[in-house]
C-alpha cells in the first residue's frame, strides 16, 4: 500500500494510538542494578567518573538495595572493592571478604531482592588481570579453580545467582561443576559469554579499582570486529551450563544482541556499561543533552534489539520513571 492510501501518520496522531501499537516496552522487571561494595561503615564515596554512583559500605549497600526493592527492581549485581590485593586474588573467595559480607547483609535485611554477584578476579589481583598471571601471560587453566571457588563462596554467603565476567575458557563448566558438587545446583549462572574488549569500561575500572597494571585485556576479551565468534562463545557457555547469556557492552553491539536472540533460545542480558552511562551523564552536566530521555530511549533500543534483561546504572531512575 502506498501513499495516499497508506499514511503512516494516522496511527501516530495521538498518544493513545501510539500506546496501542507500541511494539516494545521497557519494564522494571527488566532491570538489574550494579553496586560497588567497599569496606568500612557509613562510607559513600562518590565515583568521580560515574556521577550518581558511589563506593558503598555494607550499610549503604543495604539501603540502596532497599530503595531498588521499593521501586520494584528484581535484582542487584554486586562488585567488591577489597581491602587487599594479591597475586592469587585471595579476597575474591575469602568468606569474610567484602562481597560475601554485602551478600549476607542484603539477604538478611532485604530478602525480597535477588542478589547476583560478578565473579571475577581482576579487582582482587595486584596486577588487575582477570586470571592468574604466569610470566606475563594470563594462565587460563590455572584461573578456573579460583573462579569456581569465588562463585562457591558467593553462593555460600547467600547469592541467588552468579555471573562470571572473566572470559577464561571453560569457567562456566568449572563453576557449574563445583556448585553442583557442593549442593548449589539450584543457583543459576548468568555468563558474560560475549564480552568485548572495550573502551566503554573505562569509568568502571575507576569504580572497581580494577584497571590492569600492565598490558590490556585483548588476549581474553573479544575483538569488537567479530560477530560469528559471539555465536561460538555463547554456544560454548550454553553447552557448559549457562542459564542466561550476556552481551557486553550493549550500545555498540545491538547487532550482536539481535543475532543471538535469533540463534539461541536462552534469556539474553545486555550490560549498559559504565562508559555508556557516563557519557550521557557528562552530556547532562554540560547541559547539552536530556540524559533522562536519552537513557529511556537507549534502554528501549536494547530491548528492541532482543535483550530480555538490562544491567544498567540508571536502574533506580528508570524504575521511578516507569512507576510514575
Ligand atoms: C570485571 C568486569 C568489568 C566490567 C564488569 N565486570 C571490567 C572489565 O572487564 O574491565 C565492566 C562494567 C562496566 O564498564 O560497567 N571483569
Amino acid at each position: 500500500m502506498l501513499f495516499p492510501d497508506f499514511r503512516g501518520r494516522r496511527l501516530r496522531a495521538s498518544s493513545n494510538f501510539r500506546r496501542m501499537i507500541r511494539e516494545t516496552t521497557l519494564s522494571r522487571n527488566d532491570l538489574i542494578l550494579p553496586l560497588f561494595a567497599i569496606e568500612g561503615k557509613s562510607v559513600k564515596k562518590p565515583i568521580e567518573s560515574m556521577p550518581g554512583h558511589f563506593q558503598l559500605s555494607v550499610d549503604h549497600i543495604v539501603k540502596t538495595a532497599q530503595k531498588a526493592n521499593d521501586e520494584g527492581i528484581p535484582a542487584i549485581i554486586l562488585f567488591g572493592v577489597p581491602d587487599k590485593k594479591d597475586p592469587l586474588a585471595t579476597r575474591a573467595y575469602a568468606p569474610d571478604s567484602i562481597v560475601q559480607k554485602a551478600i549476607y547483609a542484603v539477604k538478611e535485611k532485604v530478602p525480597d531482592i535477588s542478589v547476583i554477584t560478578d565473579v571475577c578476579l581482576c579487582g582482587y589481583m595486584d596486577h588487575g588481570h582477570c586470571g592468574v598471571v604466569d610470566k606475563g601471560i594470563i594462565d587460563n587453566d590455572a584461573s578456573l579453580d579460583l573462579l569456581a571457588k569465588t562463585a562457591l563462596s558467593h553462593a555460600k554467603a547467600g547469592a541467588d545467582m552468579v555471573a562470571p565476567s572473566d572470559m577464561m575458557d571453560g569457567r562456566v563448566a568449572e563453576i557449574r561443576g563445583l556448585l553442583d558438587d557442593e549442593g548449589y545446583s539450584h543457583i543459576p549462572i548468568m555468563s558474560y559469554a560475549v564480552k568485548y574488549s572495550s573502551a566503554f569500561y573505562g569509568p568502571f575500572r575507576q569504580a572497581a579499582e580494577s584497571a590492569p597494571q600492565f598490558g590490556d585485556r585483548k588476549t581474553y576479551q573479544m575483538d569488537p570486529a567479530n560477530s560469528n565468534e559471539a555465536i561460538r562463545e555463547a554456544t560454548m557457555d550454553i553447552e557448559e551450563g549457562a542459564d542466561i547469556i550476556m552481551v557486553k557492552p550493549a550500545l555498540s553491539y545491538l547487532d550482536i544482541i539481535y543475532r543471538l536472540k535469533e540463534e539461541i533460545d536462552l534469556p539474553i542480558a545486555a550490560y549498559n556499561v559504565s562508559g555508556e552511562y557516563s557519557i550521557m551523564k557528562a552530556g547532562e552536566i554540560m547541559g547539552w543533552v536530556n540524559a533522562r530521555e536519552m537513557i529511556m530511549e537507549t534502554l528501549l533500543s536494547i530491548k528492541r534489539a532482543g535483550a530480555d534483561l538490562i544491567l544498567t546504572y540508571s536502574s533506580i531512575d528508570v524504575a521511578r520513571e516507569l512507576n510514575k
